[in-house]
């Protein structure tokens, strides 16, 4: 049948939509549907639970494509928009998708097209789905119970409740599972729930609010981390209040203490002008209390994009403890420090130097990961000086409970981030550096760079790389073998 024909006879197709959220079904409905010309106000796509529908009542028979191979056209740039738009609640949202499908297949190029009206709204409610994407991302706050297993064994649960705007939560799993993979949490929302157990996602159902715990002891504790790290000389209540809308502020323990931190701002402000330096709560005494604190901590903005802090690993008491300057993208999804390339190039060296990075402490300077996105890809962006500075803390606290004798630093942001101040690689490299805490510091090239170079300029920098982990393992041995 021919669009034409489609309207002439009257003919309408309804499409149930099993879930709200569910993009790919969509998908396939819209492409068969384009695929049989069947136009937009021929349509009705229906939402499960939708209330005051016409068409709620089954799906009316879908057309058969005579020829399920023929192409549709769908550029890369509306269907980025459309996989987000597609969570958005609006109602009308598929309709929408559909329509612009539809006109895509005669005008290609529509997408360009910045005063369209229908391109206008897939951008606004790509918009609206990225932003609470984003403020699911940082506004979550889970609350311990404590509960028992099977076995009567005690196990710590954390709960946390949030009310999206949109569908996103399916979609927003894997965010919260790589960010909390070793705890055991569920998160409570009024369109559904997820509970992780450290292995297995599950699905539940709606919940309510009060089937969240409203507060536990380690609330104490996340409001003086709060208290301590905020910067009331960056205080802009106008900016805060659109970063941080009042609808989440009920979830979330910090905030009771705003209006006291508002009221006390330009006192601490000065005080700290005074001091000339940034108050930071007690150092934490574990470095499972650090790695807690650090995926909390959004001192500086890189913690606040879509990534995971990354934490030093390797036994307490190293002799040796490794700083690298931030965790890349693929630490970053791991979680772990110094796995990708860079890592590669690292692992190389220590062992051709003879080191054993098993019992090396391994960490970085910044602890989150900074990038630009670009399409699907996260670019590397470096941090900036204040960035490592001020994350110089969790290093600080960290080689404060590892204390190891020797801490090599790799490249000029770790450099940095154990100074305090800028050094350059080839005037530090070769030379022990006393760090106040009596052990001393080494300084070399940054793996990436060496990556980064090829010809002989590279086969120079490997060959001072390899010189100065050498340098490194023959302090290591005399170290071992002091009394
Ligand atoms: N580069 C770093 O500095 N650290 C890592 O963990 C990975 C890459």
């Amino acid at each position: 049948m021919t669009a034409l024909q489609h309207v002439k006879l009257g003919t309408y197709y309804v499409v149930n939509l099993p879930d709200p959220d569910d993009f790919a079904f969509w998908r396939e409905r819209a492409r068969a549907l384009v695929q049989c010309d069947v136009p937009p106000d021929r349509v009705a796509w229906v939402e499960p639970g939708a209330t005051g529908s016409l068409f709620s009542h089954g799906e009316r028979r879908m057309p058969v494509p005579d020829d399920p191979d023929r192409p549709v056209r769908a550029s890369k740039r509306y269907l980025s928009l459309a996989r987000n738009a597609a969570l958005h609640s609006d109602p009308d949202r598929f309709a929408l998708l559909y329509r612009l499908l539809w006109r895509l297949q005669s005008n290609p190029r529509m997408m360009e097209d910045k005063a369209d009206a229908d391109v206008r709204r897939i951008e606004e409610l790509d918009k609206a789905v990225r932003r609470d994407a984003h403020k699911m991302h940082a506004f979550v706050r889970f609350r311990m119970v404590e509960e028992r297993d099977e076995e009567g064994q005690p196990h710590e649960h954390y709960v946390a409740w949030f009310e999206p705007d949109h569908h996103i939560l399916r979609r927003e799993a894997g965010f919260f599972v790589r960010r909390f993979a070793s705890m055991r949490w569920s998160i409570l929302t009024p369109a559904g729930t997820l509970h992780w157990d450290g292995e297995v996602l599950r699905e539940g159902p709606p919940a309510q609010r009060g089937d969240a715990p409203q507060g536990d002891p380690a609330e104490d504790l996340w409001r003086k981390y709060y208290a301590s790290i905020f910067n009331p000389a960056r205080l802009k209540i106008g900016a805060m209040l659109k970063e941080m809308p009042k609808k989440y502020w009920k979830n979330m323990p910090e905030t009771a203490l705003i209006p006291e931190l508002v009221a006390g701002a330009q006192r601490r402000e000065s005080a700290m002008v005074a001091a000339g330096e940034l108050e930071f709560a007690e150092r934490p005494e574990t470095l499972d209390a650090i790695d807690k604190a650090i995926h909390a901590c959004r001192q500086c903005p890189i913690g606040s994009l879509d990534n995971q802090a990354v934490m030093g690993e390797g036994p307490l008491g190293a002799v040796l403890m490794i700083v690298g300057e931030q965790p890349g993208d693929q630490e970053d999804l791991a979680g772990r420090p110094f796995v990708g390339p860079a890592g590669q190039v690292l692992d190389a060296g220590l062992e051709e130097a003879g080191i054993d990075r098993r019992r090396a402490y391994v960490t970085n300077a910044v602890k989150h990961f900074k990038y630009v996105q670009r399409g699907k890809r996260r670019l590397h962006q470096s941090p900036t000086a204040k960035e490592i500075d001020t994350c110089r803390w969790w290093q600080e606290a960290e080689r404060a409970i590892v204390k190891p004798k020797l801490v090599l630093a790799l490249g000029a942001s770790a450099a940095r981030g154990l100074l305090g101040k800028t050094v350059s690689i080839a005037k530090a490299r070769g030379e022990p550096i006393p760090l106040d805490d009596g052990s001393e510091l080494w300084v070399t090239a940054h793996p990436s760079y060496l990556l980064r170079l090829d010809g002989p300029a590279r086969e120079e920098q490997q060959r001072l790389f390899a010189a100065d982990l050498a340098a490194v393992k023959e302090r290591l041995d005399q170290m071992a073998e002091a009394p």
